[in-house]
């Protein structure tokens, strides 16, 4: 069993979002859009449109230059929302996407949505790296919300495997393992 690596299967998604999105009601926060960056952001961004239902804007960003050098940071929009930018002025923004890792790419689409003049954006992420971060978030981000803080672990999605079955069964094993040691670690405390 691979310990390094955080197996997620599409319920526990669909629950964190649902708790998210709870957290984001509860905050006062009411989006007028939803903002999800390619790919990872796209599926918790469906579901949480099943608890407040926004209209929903996709970016995509690309790590590759035209080269196809891999680049550190995220430079090139291979998909933006052009003609809808409108849509975003004066607006509040609910940017989501699946994890925040070294921020690179979460900090770019802020600095790139920021040019809309929005009202305000909020961050919502499924799972946060507790790890120093490459870039920081500007000031005016204001709210944050994370389903898990972890630390930096790999996460395996539902949507990256190849056998979702195995994929499932991984992630309940896992869950077992953890179960027995912590009963072992019980045991051992009486
Ligand atoms: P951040 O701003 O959200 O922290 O992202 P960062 O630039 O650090 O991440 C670079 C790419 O690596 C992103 O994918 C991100 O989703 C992916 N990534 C980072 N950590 C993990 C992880 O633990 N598990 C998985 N599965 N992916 C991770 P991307 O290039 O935007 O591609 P996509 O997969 O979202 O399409
Ligand atoms: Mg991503």
């Amino acid at each position: 069993m691979d310990d390094n690596k955080f197996y997620v299967s599409y319920n526990s998604v669909h629950k964190l979002v649902k708790k998210l999105s709870k957290e984001l009601m509860e905050s006062g926060y009411d989006p007028d859009v939803i903002v999800a960056i390619g790919s990872g952001g796209y599926i918790p961004a469906r579901i949480i449109k099943t608890f407040i239902n926004r209209p929903i804007y996709a970016v995509g960003i690309s790590y590759y230059g035209i080269d196809k050098k891999h680049k550190d940071h995220p430079t090139k929009k291979i998909q933006w929302i052009d003609e809808v930018q409108s849509q975003l002025v004066g607006k509040k923004v609910l940017l989501i996407d699946e994890v925040d890792d070294t921020r690179a790419t979460l900090a770019y689409c802020i600095g790139e949505l920021l040019k809309y003049k929005p009202e305000e954006i909020a961050v919502l992420v499924l799972h946060n790296k507790n790890k120093e971060k490459d870039v920081e978030f500007p000031v005016e981000i204001k709210r944050y919300f994370a389903g898990l803080n972890l630390d930096d672990v790999w996460i395996k999605y539902p949507w990256d495997a190849d056998d979702i079955e195995s994929h499932t069964e991984k992630k309940e094993n896992l869950m077992l393992d953890q179960l027995k040691k912590k009963k072992a670690r019980s045991y051992t405390n009486e």
